[in-house]
């Protein structure tokens, strides 16, 4: 495999990481994970703008320009011959002593490669089995940053009993999931958190939120409880990697009919026929 090192395109085993690089010690970068499919970076542009945003916010100045940015993933997709798949991009603040604040004079790093990925076709027609966990992150997770120990720990919680997701919960408040954001469906409501400080603005859940806009569901962006929650006739998640996943059950709690709903089937091939039409044949 051939990694993108700020320009430059090595291979990954004369990459080394810096022992006092920022981003091994502190976890003080960003990144991004953006889709491939068919050969063509899905929703690229949004993506990049939120690397761009998340840099702002923590003051994280880009290696490069964007555009160039952008010339490079495609090099380094060409270079992998993978057409189906992921990029993952990430950059932190760069190598220097140890000290909390800030050092004066360090290049960032910025790291990107690709790995081939295959759409979770199961998941997706059957739906997935989540659990619920409190949701002890950090109050900026709009910020797509390296930090994700809360979501480690609540995705493995998930793992260790059987779950696809665990859907995280603060001060009684369904936020998101550990590394997706949630929709839910009552009649022809349709609820997801608001985009601030205590959720990431998915760049599938935006897209989601254009497709709602000619359903005829009624989008509410407004926070709910978990009780309210397992009232719903419909549940699910979204993310670059799942793109729209049925819930089907949350804890001993089953969603619905415990299969995926009839308005979530219609989202799934809305968002399907969007991919024909922003792939390039
Ligand atoms: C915590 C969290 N929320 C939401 C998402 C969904 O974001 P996107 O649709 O941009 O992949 C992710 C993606 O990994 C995530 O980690």
């Amino acid at each position: 495999m051939n990694i993108l090192l700020n320009n430059r395109i090595i291979s990954r085993e004369s990459f080394t990481v810096d022992l006092e690089d920022r981003g091994f010690q502190f976890g003080d970068g960003i990144y991004e994970v953006i889709r491939i499919y068919d050969g063509f970076f899905f929703e690229w542009e949004a993506h990049l703008e939120r690397l761009v945003r998340s840099a702002k916010e923590l003051m994280l100045p880009l290696p490069t320009a964007i555009h160039t940015l952008y010339q490079n993933l495609q090099l380094l997709m060409k270079d992998s011959k993978i057409t189906n798949g992921t990029v993952y991009i990430q950059v932190t603040r760069g190598a220097a002593p140890r000290f909390h604040a800030f050092p004066k004079e360090t290049e960032p790093t910025l790291v990107a490669y690709v790995r081939e990925m295959q759409r979770p076709l199961e998941q997706m027609r059957n739906g997935i089995k989540t659990i619920t966990t409190e949701d002890i992150r950090w109050l900026r997770v709009d910020i797509k940053s390296l930090n994700l120990l809360g979501n480690v720990l609540a995705k493995q919680k998930a793992v260790e009993q059987g779950g696809a997701e665990a859907i995280l919960i603060r001060d009684g408040i369904v936020t998101e999931g550990s590394s997706s954001n949630l929709f839910a469906i009552k009649g022809k409501q349709c609820f997801t958190h608001p985009a601030n400080h205590l959720i990431l603005n998915g760049i599938t859940r935006q897209v989601v939120l254009r497709l709602l806009n000619n359903s005829e569901l009624t989008l509410h962006e407004t926070s709910f409880t978990l009780d309210e929650l397992l009232e719903m006739d419909e549940v699910f998640i979204t993310n670059t990697g799942q793109e729209v996943c049925p819930v089907i059950q949350i804890d001993d709690s089953v969603i619905g009919k415990g299969t995926p709903g009839v308005y979530t089937r219609q989202l799934q091939s809305a968002f399907e026929a969007l991919l024909g039409a922003v792939i390039p044949s």
